[in-house]
């Protein structure tokens, strides 16, 4: 069993019957917890990006979603629980984890507040194990001395444990090889910036941090020997949503000819969406980008785009490796499990 032993703190905490989500907002600078006493509070934190990254904001739901119905009398609790599961689905769109854990509640023959919070529990365990394997999985693609690209947050913070994009990262370091990883800001949030670098160098990987329109340069000079992005959904024939700049470092890599990967658990696959035009896209504020400095113009800022898969070398799931990947290819892997 491997366990995160590195000094990153927990992003979700339920203890003694209390839930809490580690404010990634305030990254670095501040570890605080905020104390989700509502399902408002939850929502909230799901919006703003308190909490955030596709398996974590599922986790974060599903917690909530079964807190949220704790005094709600027998009778009435099927329909508050409908009614919630509506508003937890609304407040991010992109990640099918969020909707695809709410639904797993709903889909329980009983709907006792324990019996959901055992499940919440469940999907939070499962979540740990598939980071281990996807770990497991994509190590060896992380040579000595490489040098590995990575695009937003798709780490610890985002997920459980070893994150998914970096837990084939976490586990190299841990066997003892040397790499080095470039780490994209990640405009206009900067989770980049904030959190992946932070998580990587706590846990004493070697790392840089640049800015978005680096990549290009870097890979012209052969100095980036692989990619490795998370993913928020992947259309059922592979075609893959991330956060914005994703599909620009795909076209790069494709260029360049350097490997892309994506690292993907089994609840971020979704074969009811047929590709990737059907993704529904979060557009968000135009305060993420003027902030403090910018005129006050017209701003379009979309939080993911998506990479067709014939840019994606492989996808490195919880269920092994898939090269030249297809649509059979992941509907035999997934159904496997
Ligand atoms: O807007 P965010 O910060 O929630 O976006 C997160 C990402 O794009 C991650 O790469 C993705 O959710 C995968 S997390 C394992």
């Amino acid at each position: 069993m491997i366990r995160f032993s590195e000094r990153v703190p927990e992003t979700i905490r339920f203890e003694r019957g209390r839930l809490a989500f580690l404010d990634q907002r305030k990254l670095p600078a501040e570890v605080h917890y905020w104390q989700i006493d509502t399902l408002d509070d939850a929502i909230e934190a799901i919006r703003t990006l308190a909490v955030r990254g596709a398996p974590a904001i599922g986790i974060a739901a599903a917690y909530a979603l079964a807190l949220s119905v704790r005094d709600v009398p027998a009778e009435r609790r099927t329909a508050v629980l409908h009614a919630h599961a509506e508003r937890l689905k609304g407040s991010r769109p992109t990640a099918v984890n969020l909707a695809a854990a709410v639904d797993r509640l709903l889909a329980m023959q009983t709907h006792e507040p324990e019996l959901l919070l055992a499940e919440a529990e469940r999907l939070h365990a499962e979540d740990r194990s598939m980071c281990a394997r996807i770990g497991q999985f994509g190590m060896p693609l992380i040579r000595p001395d490489a040098n590995v690209l990575t695009h937003c947050n798709a780490g610890a913070l985002a997920v459980s444990a070893l994150g998914t994009a970096t837990a084939p990262l976490y586990l190299a370091h841990r066997a003892g090889r040397k790499f080095h990883v470039w780490v994209d800001e990640t405009r206009p949030l900067l989770q980049g910036a904030r959190l992946t670098a932070w998580e990587l160098a706590t846990a004493g990987i070697d790392v840089t941090l640049i800015c978005d329109h680096v990549p290009a340069s870097l890979m012209a000079a052969g100095r980036i020997d692989l990619v490795i992005v998370g993913t928020d959904r992947v259309a059922r024939n592979g075609d893959t949503a991330n956060k914005i700049g994703t599909l620009g470092l795909a076209v790069l890599a494709q260029h360049f000819k350097v490997p892309f990967y994506v690292a993907c658990p089994a609840t971020t696959y979704d074969p009811d969406t047929p590709e990737g035009s059907s993704i529904i896209i979060e557009t968000r504020g135009a305060d993420e980008v003027l902030g403090t400095q910018a005129a006050a113009v017209n701003v379009y800022n979309p939080a993911f785009d998506v990479t067709p898969v014939n840019l994606i070398t492989g996808f490195i799931t919880d269920q092994g490796l898939i090269t030249a990947p297809d649509q059979d290819r992941l509907l035999r892997t997934f159904r496997r499990q």
